[in-house]
């Protein structure tokens, strides 16, 4: 599939005169989209890329960053010869948003190949730059066959981008799988793990990585969280996965800072902020800016959201950050303060379970149930308390609701695996079994596995990670980096899920046949 075709200026041009010419909102543009000459330094650059997003049945979003004040020109079409275009906004791309611009576009038809071609238009001489063209698929509304690949943790620990080594070659991998989506569970920058030029690997080698002026520090200023997210998408693996599959993107710790929790007095070294709220605040506004969420008006910045992917499956990403608590001592683990998602959150999750019709749902969590509450007291005299509590109540109303067919992804640990949650093995009982499931890293060191957390009866079915001898934060060229498949039969709705390595390798799979609801 052809997913990066340019197209000369002139004929950009003329289709968006087209296209403005049909449309009352355009006929602005088309006012000053008079034909002239320009040189190639006049025309405004897209810089970093497209992307697409939150795909739903019948609409997504689509993201591009231009290097100037400009407006974005979109246009659609359900194929790459772009015959026949449906539909084309526009937006700013002003400093404000560092340039950045996203649309949503609507009324697209259901399970649908969508082609869109994006070009900027210079605000100040009206000169048009270069189309770059990306692609995303809209769900569809009967029961067909659908895929997804998930995964998490892109750039830690200083591994960077080393164009010897193939930069992330993990996003190649999942490209080549041609999910219809792509899940990011979290950690999509490492904010707060700078990258080095050089690493002395174990072996002897050295890793070089690119390098970029805000990549060299914590990041602390807006200007630096963007520069992350900037970095990762000098990738060339990366800018060829986001033009051709859409990506839904929740966010976990690294967005911000290490292990942050709301209101957090800035404790670590080197820091000029004094509270993690600002530092929040600035993370939350680059992680908007630079992936292709949708936006919420009832809350703007908000994270948790679901997506409706047709008869088969509804994907429901959580935010285990945003509202969490303090990091309480044991004794105050029962205050309000302890929780884990937060009521409105929870009460968000519940009934949108409830009013589920599709037969899947996955729940996307910022990490594994069975290790996230291990940093705290979760559970006292076989009720579970701090961080567990949330989980609890969310678990218990699934049973007693009678909602079947959940299953829960994550990323975070750093290794993959497969956890079986079985009340008869848990300290907390009220629930029905459950499967989970682990992947990731996309880019970053690989960890040794985790001890797990009792609460609720986690068994490792299946793991795969760095041993005692590799040791932790394995670095990405010794091949432990991981992402998980699902695939959803349309004719017996059964879910399989693989567990897959850098290098496509099947190293663990499942099907698991629908329940009767
Ligand atoms: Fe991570």
């Amino acid at each position: 599939m052809a997913v990066t075709i340019r197209k000369r200026a002139a004929l950009t041009r003329r289709r968006f005169l087209t296209i403005a010419s049909a449309s009352s909102a355009m006929t602005a543009f088309s006012g000053i989209a008079r034909p002239y000459l320009s040189r190639a330094a006049d025309r405004p650059l897209i810089t970093h890329g497209v992307q697409s997003g939150d795909a739903s049945i019948d609409s997504g979003v689509v993201w591009a960053r231009a290097d100037r004040p400009a407006r974005m020109l979109v246009e659609v079409a359900t194929t790459d010869s772009f015959k026949d275009v449906r539909r084309a906004v526009f937006v700013d791309a002003l400093p404000e948003s560092d340039f950045t611009a996203k649309a949503l576009i609507e009324d697209l038809p259901a399970g649908q190949d969508i082609f869109y071609r994006i070009a900027f238009q210079d605000l100040s001489s009206a000169v048009f730059g270069e189309s770059v063209v990306g692609h995303f698929r809209t769900a569809p509304d009967d029961r067909r066959s659908i895929s997804f690949v998930w995964s998490g943790d892109t750039c830690g620990q200083g591994w960077g981008i080393d164009p010897a080594r193939g930069g992330m070659r993990t996003y190649a991998t999942m490209r080549a799988n041609r999910p219809d989506f792509f899940i990011h569970c979290g950690d999509n920058i490492y904010a707060d793990c700078p990258v080095p030029d050089a690493i002395k690997l174990r072996n002897g080698d050295t890793w070089r990585n690119v390098v970029t002026e805000d990549k060299c520090k914590n990041a602390e200023t807006l200007g630096e969280y963007r520069g992350n997210y900037k970095y990762n998408l000098l990738d060339e693996n990366l800018r060829a996965f986001n033009a051709e599959v859409p990506t839904v993107a929740q966010w976990d710790n690294h967005e911000v800072i290490e292990d942050w929790w709301p209101g957090e007095p800035l404790r670590q070294r080197g820091y000029v902020e004094t509270n993690k709220l600002m530092l929040a605040a600035r993370g939350r506004r680059a992680f908007h800016e630079f992936l292709p969420t949708r936006a919420s008006l009832a809350e703007p910045g908000r994270i948790y959201r679901k997506i409706s992917y047709g008869p088969l499956l509804d994907v429901f990403l959580l935010d285990m950050r945003s509202y969490r608590g303090a990091n309480v001592r044991p004794a105050d683990a029962d205050c309000p303060e302890a929780r884990l998602l937060g009521p409105d959150q929870v009460s968000w999750l519940k009934r949108g379970l409830k009013r589920s019709r599709a037969t899947w749902k996955v729940i996307a969590a910022d990490a594994p149930l069975g290790l996230v509450l291990g940093d705290w007291e979760v559970e006292r005299n076989g009720k579970p308390r701090g961080r567990a509590l949330d989980i609890a109540d969310v678990l218990s109303f699934i049973k007693h609701a009678g909602i079947r067919n959940t299953a829960w992804i994550t990323a975070e640990i750093h290794y993959t695996a497969a956890h079986y949650y079985d009340p008869n093995r848990a300290v907390f009982q009220d629930f029905e079994p459950f499967w989970e499931f682990v992947s990731g890293p996309i880019h970053a060191g690989t960890w040794t596995p985790i001890a797990l957390d009792r609460v609720f009866g986690p068994q490792v079915i299946y793991q795969k990670a760095s041993t005692r001898e590799l040791g932790d934060n394995l670095a990405p060229c010794f091949g432990l980096q991981f992402f998980g498949h699902v695939a959803i039969d349309g004719a017996t709705a059964a879910m399989t899920v693989t567990l897959k390595d850098v290098a496509d390798k099947a190293l663990w799979s499942t099907t698991l046949a629908p329940q009767v609801t």
